[in-house]
């Protein structure tokens, strides 16, 4: 298992100007080609005030694709963050995410993604988890969104956050928005599955969310502190 350790302000930091700092015009890579994600992190990176460009890997071709050949979702979302750091020499963020049933202990896990079969669809995927769900009642189809956020510096500081959404599977979907078993997974609190919440609740309550908040609040740091060489090559 890799460090998941957070980093600690600096004393320099402490009483550095947020204007002084060299924030500005830094660029971020994160690895994906998905511009929902990509969409997100802009969103969280805008909140927390950071002047920082966040690029995906469409904007940075010739990005080897590494294989997720990691158990864990840290594992896999490390590999990302550590061949995207190494391609483009920027920090590089990158998650692994899936979904966890109690009652498979855990699984689909890291294979949330390909449940069904490699190059699996979503609906062949769903259509799997309900039928091994099958004989199972509702007060045990618990479950649980998870996601890793990696983010690794050129100067080989790397961190991981997790976020977790717990919650229960129905025994059909219901629900458009969303994607993967959303249409199956009602959070805890809610009555809706996260395909019927609006967006915006499910980015304030999601696994991705927390994960990419508590990531966020990192990358302030590594950049406030200005102890990695992480900005632009
Ligand atoms: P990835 O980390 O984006 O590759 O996601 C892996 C797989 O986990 C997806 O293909 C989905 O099947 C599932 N998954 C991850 N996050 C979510 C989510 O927020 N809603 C529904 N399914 C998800």
């Amino acid at each position: 298992m890799t460090a998941a350790g957070r980093t600690q302000p600096t004393t320099r930091e402490e009483h550095r100007e947020p204007e002084a700092s060299p924030m500005s015009r830094t660029e971020v890579v994160l690895a994906t080609h998905n511009p929902k994600k990509l969409a997100e992190l802009r969103r969280l990176v805008e909140a927390g005030g950071l002047e920082v460009a966040v690029l995906g890997l469409d904007d940075l071709p010739g990005y080897p694709e590494p294989a997720e050949t990691e158990t864990t979702f840290e594992g896999n979302a490390l590999i990302k963050a550590r061949a995207a750091v190494a391609a483009t020499r920027r920090i590089a963020l990158a998650d692994d995410s899936g979904i966890a049933v109690d009652r498979l202990n855990g699984m689909p896990g890291v294979r949330s993604a390909r449940w069904a079969g490699p190059g699996s669809t979503d609906v062949a995927n769903n259509e799997l988890l309900l039928r091994q769900l099958d004989d199972v009642a509702d007060p045990h189809r618990a479950a649980q969104f998870v996601c890793a956020m990696a983010m690794v510096s050129p100067d080989g500081k790397e961190v991981v956050r997790h976020g977790v959404v717990r919650g229960r599977l129905l025994t059909a979907p219901r629900g458009e928005n969303g994607f993967g078993y959303d249409p199956l997974f009602v959070p805890e609190g809610h009555d809706r599955t996260t395909a019927e919440l609006d967006p915006a609740i499910k980015d304030a309550i999601s696994h991705r969310g927390r994960a990419v908040r508590a990531i966020v609040t990192d990358l302030q740091g590594w950049l406030v502190a200005g102890d990695t060489t992480g900005g632009n090559p």
